[in-house]
């Protein structure tokens, strides 16, 4: 069986390309999938100061017996807290129970409040003290992107943005690959697979792979150079989401499957989000 695949990022970091999402997950529900899913061997888990489970996170990583440099913990720049990274920062590192974390990002840009370029230079300081190994954001328009750039001169490593079959978001993918920012998907599944893992080709491929639904769909995201984050708190999909290294699509099932686009977002339009 092939080895889970690793991402260089611009910055010299490098990250696995499949993690655990942890978004609407408890405290107390975040320590067993955490547990789960180190077992099967993911090592990198995405939480947020929002999501309001950082303590069971932490709770989770320290029973865990792996080592710190082993594991790749991602948490997020909440919109209330802009103005105030290094506290927020350590608010979550507090929960967390760590030194540092390995990507932080900025959860939206919330244009309304126009503080996202200050945001980020808060974010360049926070790495520079070795608080975080790489910053990135989530949620960032092309716009909203140029102006990190053209202000700062520091790109993000990441775009986290909201991408499965559903919402393709291949110019943005794009335009974060034309300049070194990986795109990693959020809802990868589309929040359940609804409207997705019944469709005729997803159902096909799976046939054909002896594999999933949900395991196809994991494997587009990977063979189309995603990072991915999968959410689950139930112990047989936590493994059955990381049984994924023993088959690649080819180019013409992608292409097949880049057919299911709709531009349908199931979460908030980035522009318009927060403030
Ligand atoms: N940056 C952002 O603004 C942002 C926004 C949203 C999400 N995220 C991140 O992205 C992660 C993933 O997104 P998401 O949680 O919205 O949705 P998702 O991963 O697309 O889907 C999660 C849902 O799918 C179910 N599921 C998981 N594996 C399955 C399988 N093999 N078969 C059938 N159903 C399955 C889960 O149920 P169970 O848990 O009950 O098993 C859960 O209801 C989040 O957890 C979070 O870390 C980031």
């Amino acid at each position: 069986m092939a080895t889970p695949t690793i991402i260089k990022l611009q910055d010299g970091n490098v990250m696995p390309q499949l993690g655990l999402g942890v978004w609407k997950a408890s405290n107390e529900e975040v320590i067993s999938a955490i547990h789960k899913a180190l077992e099967v061997g993911y090592r990198s888990i995405d939480t947020a100061a929002a999501y309001q489970n950082e303590e069971g996170v932490g709770k989770a990583l320290k029973n865990a017996g792996i080592a710190r440099e082993e594991l790749f913990i991602t948490t997020k720049l909440w919109n209330d807290d802009q103005k105030r990274p290094y506290e927020a920062l350590q608010e979550s590192l507090d929960k967390l129970q760590l030194d540092y974390v390995d990507l932080y990002l900025m959860h939206w840009p919330v244009p309304a409040i126009n503080h996202y370029v200050e945001a980020w230079k808060g974010m360049i300081d926070l790495q520079k003290q070795g608080l975080v190994k790489s910053i990135g954001v989530c949620n960032f328009q092309v716009n909203h992107l140029q102006r990190l750039i053209d202000e700062t001169g520091l790109a993000p490593v990441i775009n986290q943005i909201e991408l499965h079959p559903l919402m393709q978001q291949r110019q943005l993918h794009s335009w974060n690959a034309t300049h070194k920012i990986q795109t990693e998907s959020w809802s990868p599944l589309a929040q359940g697979g609804e409207g997705v893992f019944d469709r005729p080709i997803i159902r096909d491929l799976a046939d054909k792979y002896g594999k999933s639904p949900a395991q196809i769909v994991i494997r587009w995201h990977l063979d189309s150079g995603l990072v991915v984050i999968p959410k689950s708190v139930t112990p047989s999909r936590i493994a059955e989401n990381f049984n994924v290294w023993d088959f690649r699509l080819d180019k013409d099932e992608l292409s097949e499957i880049a057919k299911l686009d709709q531009g349908k977002r199931l979460g908030p339009d980035p522009d318009q989000f927060g403030g």
